[in-house]
């Protein structure tokens, strides 16, 4: 009884002040599984508006009693296309952020510009502005998006140090971030990367490989065609073969993105991203490295010094990190798992036992917690 009153209040609170949709869905959402929970406006330095979530209490609570001893924080970042839905998807007792809630954390989730929520700028219209709205790659992510969220939650429980969490494209802005600006080594505490993509010398998927080789004629044919945006809201409400069989670069994409995000099985889970994105991810592919966006070898000579982009120096990392990875993912292979490891002075690597696990299973499958989730506590625990 004392409960179901509690979820009708944790209700009322989310559903005060509601505005976006998927603002509804998401705060909806962790309502209905029991949980108290805040959107907070972050505005980048370069006009993006993001919407991050954040959990601070247990389970039907709407406060705790510890203000003299503040909780430590958690920040959960998700993977391409992924949003701060990601962590709750699996629910109660199973979803990360809730598990992380019922351990004493203050959790965070951020969502990346372009993506749930965050589909806004101060001046540009997505719509009506789309090229250059779009005209992001993960580093862009990782140096405003990332940083900006992370200074504003250091800011907001006003604490020096938290915890990270990031998926797949979530461990890259990790990456990129520490090592090209070191100075947010000493704002994380530890953190875990749950198949976070770097090194791509053994890149696993044949088809993406063989894709990656068109990347920049793909690229500059798509921009061509005014294709920035991958899966926004006009795409999402009709996922129709037939409207992309008539641009070829796009039918294209759709494989490329198929093969990443599963989108067919996973519609649901997804928000929309740059295409600049997925051309970043390209090149590297190609290249079979990790490095700065390449532009053409005179524009490289004028934002790097180099006639062609430079790599991300993981040496420069220092956090203590976890890399949690599987023996069946398409998108991250072993040996480049091991090799950041090794480069990385704090970095150990830690294979998940279930063999047939898969990249989208770090936040899809119910067994993540006996697999995964369970580990992640046990350590954060050791350092609160
Ligand atoms: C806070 O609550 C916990 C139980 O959740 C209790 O053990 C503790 O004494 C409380 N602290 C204060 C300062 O009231
Ligand atoms: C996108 O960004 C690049 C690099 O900053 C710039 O050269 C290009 O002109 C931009 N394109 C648009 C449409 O804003
Ligand atoms: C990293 O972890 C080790 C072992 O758990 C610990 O001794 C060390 O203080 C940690 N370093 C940082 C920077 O947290």
């Amino acid at each position: 009884m004392l409960k179901t009153l509690t979820s009708v209040i944790i209700l009322i609170f989310a559903l005060n002040g509601l505005t976006a949709q998927q603002e509804f869905n998401i705060r909806l959402r962790t309502a209905i599984d029991g949980y108290y929970s805040e959107s907070h406006n972050v505005i980048t330095r370069d006009g993006y508006i993001l919407e991050v979530h954040r959990i601070p209490f247990r389970r039907f609570r709407i406060k705790e009693n510890d203000s003299k001893n503040p909780k430590p924080v958690v920040f959960l970042m998700h993977g391409l296309q992924g949003s701060s839905l990601s962590y709750i998807y699996l629910g109660p007792e199973r979803a990360l952020a809730y598990l992380l809630a019922e351990a004493g954390y203050d959790v965070w989730m951020g969502n990346a510009r372009g993506g749930l929520n965050s589909r806004r700028h101060i001046f540009l219209n997505p719509d009506t502005n789309a090229e250059r709205f779009f005209n992001y790659s993960y580093e862009d992510i990782a140096l405003k998006d990332v940083a900006s969220t992370i200074d504003y939650i250091l800011k907001v429980t006003r604490q020096s140090q938290l915890h990270y969490v990031g998926h797949s494209q979530g461990g890259t802005a990790f990456f990129v971030l520490n090592s090209l600006r070191p100075e947010f080594n000493t704002k994380i505490k530890s953190a875990h990367l749950l198949a976070g993509v770097g090194y791509m010398e053994h890149f696993p998927n044949k088809i993406l490989n063989a894709i990656a080789f068109g990347t920049n004629l793909l690229y500059s044919v798509a921009l061509e065609q005014g294709i920035v945006e991958v899966l926004g809201p006009r795409d999402a409400n009709s996922l129709n073969e037939e409207e992309y069989n008539k641009s070829p670069a796009y039918s294209l994409l759709l494989t490329v993105i198929d093969v990443i995000v599963s989108i067919h099985k996973q519609l649901e889970m997804v928000t929309p991203a740059s295409l600049k994105q997925y051309a970043h991810f390209g090149q590297n592919i190609r290249a079979k490295s990790f490095r700065r966006f390449s532009y053409d070898p005179l524009e490289n000579f004028i934002r790097y010094g180099s006639l062609s982009a430079p790599e991300y120096d993981l040496s420069k990392i220092s956090v203590n990190i976890t890399m949690h990875y599987t023996v069946n993912d398409h998108l991250l292979d072993e040996r480049d798992v091991l090799s950041m490891a090794s480069v990385i002075p704090n970095a150990k690597a830690r294979k998940i036992t279930r063999e047939t696990y898969n990249h989208n299973d770090f936040v899809l499958a119910p067994d993540s917690k006996e697999l995964l989730y369970d580990y992640i506590l046990e350590e954060l625990d050791k350092n609160r």
